[in-house]
């Protein structure tokens, strides 16, 4: 038994509080949410507002200055942007070097970590504001390229560069989906409803990703090292694989001969560990607002597609029998974010491996914006304390005598 009096004597008394449940972290003024009521507010503007009249790249700006760009502020700021979505062609030598098989998470984050190579002023924690917006500018422009990048190094296929004629979504797009010998176009259905996906996803307070940033830039790490730490904790099937996982899902429910009432009586069955994926959320208690405005994009995206595909038919009777069932309707477990954001990266052809991929370019505003924040309020670095539960005290054995 510890004596933990003795503990507490030195180190005075220090709170367990596992998975940060009820711990802040610290203050922020970028995103407020509230579970029970279901609010979720960048800056203040509510999340419906954005998603229905702003773009992702205002939204970036929003996250990252505190406050919506007057016009010339927007048009330099979209300027620069597409100024710095090249990448340093030594960048494509890295890419050369992974396996096909390597997983797009791990070539994002090293690719974004490799920054601070191309960029060795990133490094000094002193430096200007002007020079730390110049880092903030080419993380933003250069990520897209990234992403794209490390899917054709899946495929096999030669990369795309930019084409700085397009806006985000559409440069983006082009640089997934073209063959240097086509000629390529993106859905305007299709680039609308991934702008509403990242802004939806641009920000989420302080999860697992965003606090691991803010953690890594305490210690006074460049913005490309906290960004690629991020990146590695959205990784984890815990945080950023929750949209894989409903696709999963419903691949196994089709191989099952696709019977989803099965599966949704099996989701009830207390004996049985299975969830129904990308139903309920452990903070939105009554819904998730950006499912409900997520819903109507990937329906366009269906319709507007004329999408064949056995296994999204199978989600749209899931998400009917699931909203009727009293079992889900009685605990308010409606389909979340994840639900329809799987459904709408399976219709438009992005492969499930790349899900997280997309979240990352969704969330770097939110990362960047965070880890700004903690670099401008001088906060210390993030050293989090233990209760020892080891032995006390042990005199050495020699090998000879154990
Ligand atoms: N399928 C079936 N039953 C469920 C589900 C589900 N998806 N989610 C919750 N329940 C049930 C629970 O069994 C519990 O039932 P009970 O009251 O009879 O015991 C009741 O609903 C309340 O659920 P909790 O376990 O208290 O909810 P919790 O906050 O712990 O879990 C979670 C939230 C983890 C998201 C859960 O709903 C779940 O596992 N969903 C499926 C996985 C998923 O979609 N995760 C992504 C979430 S979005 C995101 O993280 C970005």
């Amino acid at each position: 038994a510890i004596d933990i009096s003795s503990l507490r004597a030195k180190s005075g008394l220090i709170t367990i509080d596992q998975g940060f449940k009820n711990t802040g972290s610290t203050t922020s003024a970028i995103t407020f949410l509230d579970g029970e009521l279901g609010i979720l507010r960048y800056r203040g503007y509510p999340i419906e507002e954005l998603a229905e009249k702003s773009t992702f790249l205002e939204v970036a700006y929003l996250l990252i200055y505190g406050e919506l760009p007057k016009k010339d502020t927007f048009e330099s700021f979209k300027k620069d942007v597409t100024h710095h979505t090249l990448v340093h062609e030594d960048i494509k030598k890295i890419l050369e070097g992974f396996p096909s098989n390597a997983h797009p998470m791990g070539v994002l984050s090293s690719l974004v970590c490799s920054l601070t190579a191309f960029y060795p002023e990133s490094l000094d924690p002193n430096r200007s504001w002007d020079k730390v917006n110049l880092g903030i500018i080419r993380l933003i422009a250069k990520m897209p390229t990234f992403a794209a990048w490390a899917y054709k190094n899946e495929m096999g296929h030669p990369v795309i560069y930019p084409d700085n004629n397009l806006d985000y979504c559409g440069n983006f797009l082009k640089m997934m989906f073209a063959l240097p010998a086509d000629q390529y176009e993106a859905d305007p259905v299709v680039a609308s409803a991934l702008d509403k996906l990242l802004i939806l996803h641009a920000d989420h307070e302080q999860n697992c990703s965003t606090s691991t940033v803010r953690i890594v830039g305490s210690s006074q790490a460049s913005l490309y090292s906290s960004v690629s730490a991020g990146i590695n904790a959205l990784w984890g099937p815990l945080h950023g694989g929750a949209n894989q996982a409903v696709i999963e899902m419903l691949e196994a429910i089709k191989e099952d001969g696709g019977n989803s009432k099965k599966w949704l009586e099996k989701a009830k069955d207390k004996d049985d560990p299975f969830r129904l994926m990308g139903f309920g959320h452990r903070v939105y208690k009554n819904f998730d607002p950006r499912a409900k405005i997520i819903k109507k994009a990937a329906d366009d995206v269906l319709a507007k597609m004329g999408v064949n595909d056995p296994v999204l038919d199978i989600a749209k009777e899931l998400e009917e029998a699931a909203l009727k069932d009293p079992y889900f309707v009685e605990r308010k477990l409606y389909p979340n974010v994840d639900f329809y954001s799987g459904i709408i990266y399976r219709a438009i052809g992005i492969p499930t491996e790349m899900f997280t991929v997309m979240f990352a370019l969704g969330r770097l505003p939110g990362w960047i914006a965070q880890w700004k924040e903690m670099r401008a309020n001088s906060e210390p670095i993030g050293r989090p304390r233990q209760v020892y539960v080891g032995e006390v005290e042990r005199n050495y054995v020699p090998i000879s005598k154990r």
